[in-house]
């Protein structure tokens, strides 16, 4: 099912052409052996949709039940390149830790941590920060996105992808599984692996973006069918959430955007609303879009629409008793994730050291002629 974007590959055969010193960092690069470590974070803002569960977590655990190693960050150090209140920002990093863990993560199995506990995570931002370009980063859709209705556009928004990529290098993480959205920020983190490793000596393996083949890796709004389901968009019908109460989710279903066509076909190109639906009956049963077609015979667009609704309270159901039931131990949560920061420290600290020795040269023996 997963598809391995080799975007990382693509750059390398770019850039191998481009100079000598860079053709030695790719041999150098593929005859090192990185275990397999993958990493993923997703912002505390609110509750998850469905966009989220089924194009990130969804896929993290499963990574994770194929023993595969995962972490995955609450990137909190995100989140306040927009305002924040911090008591608000506290309440939601453990209302995700309990989400997370309702969903399947395994905080014994993975490493389920926040990130601004670790501290190198800003501290390997400005190194990547400094062999970063201006030019690079203001290419990037997101912060065209998030920057176009402010009018003080913050700097952490514009190196906020530079702050992605340190997450993902200081880990020495080989996957990172993400949604569709984040397929650009994760060809940054490819670049500058190659830039750093080119001007420092071979230290970091080319992460491969791990994108899903199938709609999962997008799922669209329920009001514009033509936009990504988001946590940012105002208009709260758009996005289905797991918190959401079973009549929410059947109002929001019955008010989905379709056509004007009443029978239940699968057209993503000429009929994406209704298209959009059957991706996310199709993600939870499991059922090809066909077969789902096949039972809908005979059922108008509304019909059909009861039906997913069902569907959808059925399986969420679950998910949202658990979070519910995990937020009432908001000291259980906290411990959680600060036994997820100590591990994931400890990751952190060895590869730290390593680029600080060669970022700084902290050996006294290499000293030859201070003046
Ligand atoms: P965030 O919090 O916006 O989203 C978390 C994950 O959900 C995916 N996603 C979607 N997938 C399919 N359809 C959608 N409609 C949809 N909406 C969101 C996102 O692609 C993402 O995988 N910057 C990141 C968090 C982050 C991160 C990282 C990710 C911080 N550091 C390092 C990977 C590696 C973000 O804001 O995700």
């Amino acid at each position: 099912m997963l598809k391995i974007l080799r975007a990382a590959a693509h750059s390398e055969r770019t850039c191998a052409a481009k100079s000598e010193g860079l053709r030695k960092c790719s041999s150098q690069a593929t005859q090192i052996k990185y275990p397999k470590r993958i990493f993923s974070g997703i912002q505390p803002t609110g509750s998850v949709h469905l966009g989220n569960y089924f194009g990130a977590i969804w896929r993290w655990v499963e990574l994770q039940n194929s023993n595969e190693a995962v972490l995955c960050s609450i990137a909190d150090l995100h989140s306040i390149t927009l305002p924040q209140n911090p008591q608000k920002l506290r309440e939601n990093t453990l209302l995700m830790t309990a989400t997370l863990i309702a969903c399947g993560i395994d905080y014994k199995r993975s490493i389920l941590f926040q990130q601004s506990k670790v501290s190198m995570h800003t501290e390997l931002c400005w190194i990547l920060g400094s062999i970063t370009t201006m030019a690079r980063l203001a290419h990037l859709p997101q912060f065209k996105e998030k920057s176009e209705s402010l009018k003080n556009v913050p700097l952490g928004l514009y190196i906020y992808p530079v702050l992605q990529a340190a997450d993902i290098l200081l880990y020495k993480a080989t996957h990172v599984p993400v949604g569709q959205d984040q397929a650009q920020h994760i060809q940054l983190a490819q670049d500058l692996v190659q830039i750093f490793n080119r001007q420092f000596g071979q230290t970091f393996p080319i992460p491969h973006t791990l994108i899903s083949d199938g709609p999962s890796q997008r799922i669209k709004s329920l009001r514009d069918p033509a936009k990504k389901m988001s946590k940012s968009h105002t208009d709260f019908k758009s996005r289905l959430n797991l918190l959401d109460e079973p009549d929410e989710l059947l109002e929001k279903v019955k008010k989905a955007v379709t056509d004007f066509t009443s029978e239940v076909t699968y057209d993503p190109e000429k009929r994406p609303g209704i298209a959009n639906l059957i991706n996310i009956h199709s993600l939870f049963t499991g059922q090809t879009t066909e077969k789902i077609c096949e039972e809908a015979v005979g059922l108008n667009t509304g019909q059909y629409k009861l039906k997913l609704a069902d569907i959808v309270i059925e399986k969420l159901s679950p998910i949202r008793k658990d979070i519910l039931r995990l937020t009432r131990e908001p000291a259980y949560l906290d411990e959680v994730l600060k036994e997820g920061t100590e591990r994931a420290m400890e990751l952190a600290t060895s590869c730290w050291t390593e680029v600080t020795e060669k970022v700084f040269g902290n050996d006294i023996q290499d000293v030859k002629n201070i003046i």
